[in-house]
Order: structure tokens, then sequence, then C-alpha cells
């Protein structure tokens, strides 16, 4: 028998999700334990169907959420409103005089999953954006232009130069974050910004090139929005990711699907990583003798670009000398949930 004896320890503080699909119902209910066993806070993606657009879904889902927190646990759900052409001034002002309300999320119409209703032309959310920027409110992006003559792997790309650019140039003082980035060309267009902007990235675009999903026969579980990119983009992240700049944190987009919707002939997008999100991060970091910066990445940068404090607490994690197995799949009653299972030995586990 090989022992699974640890061979290291970290302890850091206790980290955030700043990008979250948790859904509603017996799906909440089976994935909400996988986060709040590392997590102390997390934004709470609002792409629900129907989407959560104004203050009473809101309200109404944050206490769905809350009901399903054991007593005792500490977790905080940060809220976000589903920005649509007609989301109302009221209820942004609202939502954040209340305090549920953290940020504002756009989808390009169309873009990804239940986005149906985001926007299709920017300029009637212009008076949304003069509001956010006074109040200092983030607009979370999810930045992918959905023009059918662009190829889907340039979507990223196309949407800096034809709405993000010309956007924070109406809007200086919209705080911004780019959700899930994937490419070369939103870490260089971060980089060069002055303020006020800000990327999650995700463990699987860490882990994953477009080559995971398509050579050797098609992988659904690594299908998410945006696509992985090139090998070259996967290896521009770690390097951002692990390098501690304060403009890039963890939004894990742990994005769960039943099995049967996922593994279709319309397959959903979206990857279920709650689960093993820390020891990948952890095997991540530590593949580029980074471990250093993880804390940085997963528990300080988030919270000082949202203006929020740093968690008090920590959580201990454990290099074992043999590779760490997780669940292939949670439960719940209305089908299987797959976890994200990457090609890349994963030493760190939670203790
Ligand atoms: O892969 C994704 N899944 N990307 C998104 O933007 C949405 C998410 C979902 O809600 O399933
Ligand atoms: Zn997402």
């Amino acid at each position: 028998m090989i022992e699974n004896s640890s061979v290291h320890k970290l302890q850091i503080i206790k980290p955030d999700d700043w990008h979250l699909h948790l859904r509603s119902g017996e799906t909440l209910k089976a994935v909400l334990p996988s986060t709040i066993k590392w997590a102390n806070r997390a934004i709470i993606m609002p792409n629900l169907d129907p989407p959560i657009v104004n203050i009473d879904d809101v309200k109404n889902y944050f206490q769905e959420i809350k009901r399903n927190i054991p007593s005792g646990v500490n977790f905080d759900p940060l809220m976000t409103l589903y920005l649509t052409e007609t989301t109302k001034i009221k209820d942004i002002l609202e939502g954040y005089k209340s305090g549920i309300v953290k940020a504002i999320k756009y989808y390009p119409s169309g873009a990804t999953t239940n986005s149906a209703k985001g926007v299709k032309n920017i300029k009637n959310v212009y008076k949304v954006f003069d509001v956010l920027s006074k109040i200092g409110m983030p607009l979370l992006i999810h930045g992918e232009v959905t023009s059918e003559n662009i190829d889907i792997f340039d979507r990223e790309k196309v949407f800096i130069e034809q709405i993000l650019d010309p956007l924070r140039n109406k809007f200086p003082d919209l705080k911004i974050v780019f959700e899930h980035i994937t490419t070369t060309d939103a870490i260089d267009y971060i980089l060069n910004s002055e303020k006020n902007l800000a990327a999650t990235i995700t463990p699987h675009h860490l882990i994953i090139n477009r080559n995971s999903m398509l050579v050797g026969g098609i992988k659904p579980d690594f299908y998410c929005l945006p696509l992985a990119k090139r090998e070259k983009h996967r290896l521009a992240l770690v390097k951002i990711a692990t390098s501690g700049s304060e403009k890039f944190f963890l939004g894990t987009d742990s994005a769960p699907h039943l099995e049967q919707n996922k593994i279709s002939e319309c397959g959903c997008a979206g990857i279920f990583n709650a689960l093993n999100a820390i020891p990948c991060l952890a095997q991540v970091f530590d593949n580029e003798n980074l471990l250093n910066n993880l804390e940085k990445f997963v528990s300080l940068n988030g919270p000082k670009f949202y203006d929020l404090p740093v968690n008090k607490s920590k959580i201990n994690i454990v290099k074992y000398n043999k590779s760490q197995n997780f669940l292939k799949f949670i439960n719940t009653s209305e089908g299987r949930i797959r976890v994200f299972n990457p090609n890349l030995k994963i030493y760190w586990n939670y203790t």
C-alpha cells in the first residue's frame, strides 16, 4: 500500500471565489458544499433561468442560498444583478444601499448560457454605466462578441477592440472586472490599463488548452465559454496568475450542468471545478515554484479590487507524496454533475 503521507503543509488566508455559478434548487444543494469548504465569499452569477434581473429576484435568490448554508458555517454570497436593456436604476440603487448587490453582470446577448436577455446594443445601458461609475459598483463583463462573422476563438480579442476599449474611454471611472480571461490580448490590455480594470482567471484555463478538448476525440467536459485557446495563451495566463500581480484574481467560473445536458447533441458550456479548485491551483503555482504567490491570487487581490476586507480565517492545504483522486461526479436528485478532471497530477489537497 502506498501511504498518503503529507510532504508539505501550507496555511493561507481563506480564499474567495470572485465568479461562481451556484444555480438553484437541487443543483444548488448539491454544489454549494464544494465551495463553502474553502471559500469565505463568492460573487454569485445571475444567469439562472429565468435570470436574476431585479431586486426581488436578488433577495429571493440570496435567501435560497442562505437557507442551504449549514448553521455555524460562515459563507457570504455576494449577489449580482443581470444587466438587461430594461434594468431599472432604482433596483441598482436599492441593491447598493441595502448592501445585497455587489456588482452588475454584463452578458452580451447570446454569448453564453442563459444570456439571451443580455445586452444587444450597449448604448441602451449607458445610463446604468453612469450610475455605476458614480457609486463605484463594479461591472462584471463576459468579454466576447457574438457577431456571426467573428471566429469563436477570436471573440475575446475582438471584444476588447470593439467594445471594451471604447467603453473604458467613455466611462473612465467605471470599475470593470474582465471575467475569465483566456488570451494574451486580454492580459496585455489589462497590464496596459492605468486603473479601474482587473480580471478573473479560472483554474481550468490555467490547465487546459484547446487541444485538451479536441485532440483524440471531443471532450465535452472541457467545453466552456470562453473556449480554452492555444497553448501560448495558457502559458501566458499561468505566468500572470502566478506572478502575484494585483490586477488578476481567482474566479472559478465553476458552472455545473447535469451530465445529460452536457454530454448531448448540443452540450452546455461549463466546467464544475469548485470541488478541486484550490488543489488544482496549488499544483499550478507549485509547478511554477511560485507557491508564495498563491495567497495573493486566491485571497488578497480580489478583496483589494472590490474594496472589501481580507478574510480573517485561514485554511490549510497539504501536498501529499501521492497524486490525489477527487470525486468524479457529484449526485443530484436530477442526475450527476461531472467534476473537472484535469490531465495533470495533483498532489495537493485539503487537510
Ligand atoms: O462555460 C461557461 N458556463 N461560461 C459561461 O460564461 C457561463 C457558464 C454557465 O453558466 O454555464
Ligand atoms: Zn461564468
